[in-house]
């Protein structure tokens, strides 16, 4: 690999992190009402995307939809069933419930991501095309449901709020860190529940969330 590829490889790495702190910093500014300030923080994290797709493209990453599907569905099943569970052990061994929490979660939703690329595939493989349906977002924890939202996420909890919309309601409108801390619980408590629901491949979030939302 030349130093140019490797180059381009990292700084698209580091953008999308880019991008989420400044959504992050805007929603914060907003609470410190400071509109204008959050409005720069989201100009510049679109900017920040803008840099990632070039970087993307040029590296040639961006293939035909059914290679994009199945990359898409290689890289979430190596975080569910892999990276998280890993990440997970050293933060409930380190007795850190925030972040496992934060793994735990984005576990389950890689799963459901994985499941719905793997549909998408075998679809396109009858040569058929997907059915339009909305898909639906969980403010907190990032589900992704498609077709009808259920009245709470089965994820996060059924303390939380309903699903936040359909995709044409995204994080930029209404902002995560905003969202988050309108939940009715204590902000900024430590989580008060043990780690008592280890985690399994078991994948046992229908019936209850392993960790209360940290938010
Ligand atoms: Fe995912
Ligand atoms: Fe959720």
């Amino acid at each position: 690999m030349s130093k140019s590829l490797e180059n381009l490889k990292n700084a698209f790495a580091s953008k999308p992190q880019a991008n989420r702190r400044y959504i992050a910093f805007a929603g914060k500014a907003e609470e410190e009402s400071l509109p204008q300030v959050a409005r720069l923080f989201r100009a510049a994290a679109e900017s920040e995307s803008i840099h990632a797709l070039n970087h993307i493209r040029i590296m040639g990453e961006v293939k035909t939809t059914i290679d994009n599907l199945n990359a898409a569905l290689s890289g979430e099943t190596y975080e569910f069933r892999t990276m998280y569970p890993e990440y997970l052990n050293v933060a409930k061994k380190e007795g850190n419930q925030q972040v496992a929490w934060s793994f735990d979660v984005a576990d389950k939703v890689e799963q459901i991501h994985a499941g719905l690329f793997s549909k998408a595939i075998e679809t396109l493989k009858t040569g058929k095309k997907l059915d339009s349906v909305d898909y639906y977002i969980c403010s907190i924890c990032g589900n992704t449901v498609e077709g009808q939202a259920p009245e709470k996420c089965p994820i996060c909890g059924p303390q939380n709020k309903v699903l936040q919309g359909n995709l044409r309601i995204t994080v930029g409108q209404r902002p995560i860190l905003k969202l988050c801390h309108s939940n009715s619980r204590g902000n900024n408590r430590q989580p008060q529940v043990a780690l008592r629901n280890s985690h399994s491949g078991g994948r046992g979030f229908k019936s209850r969330p392993a960790y209360k939302t940290p938010f």
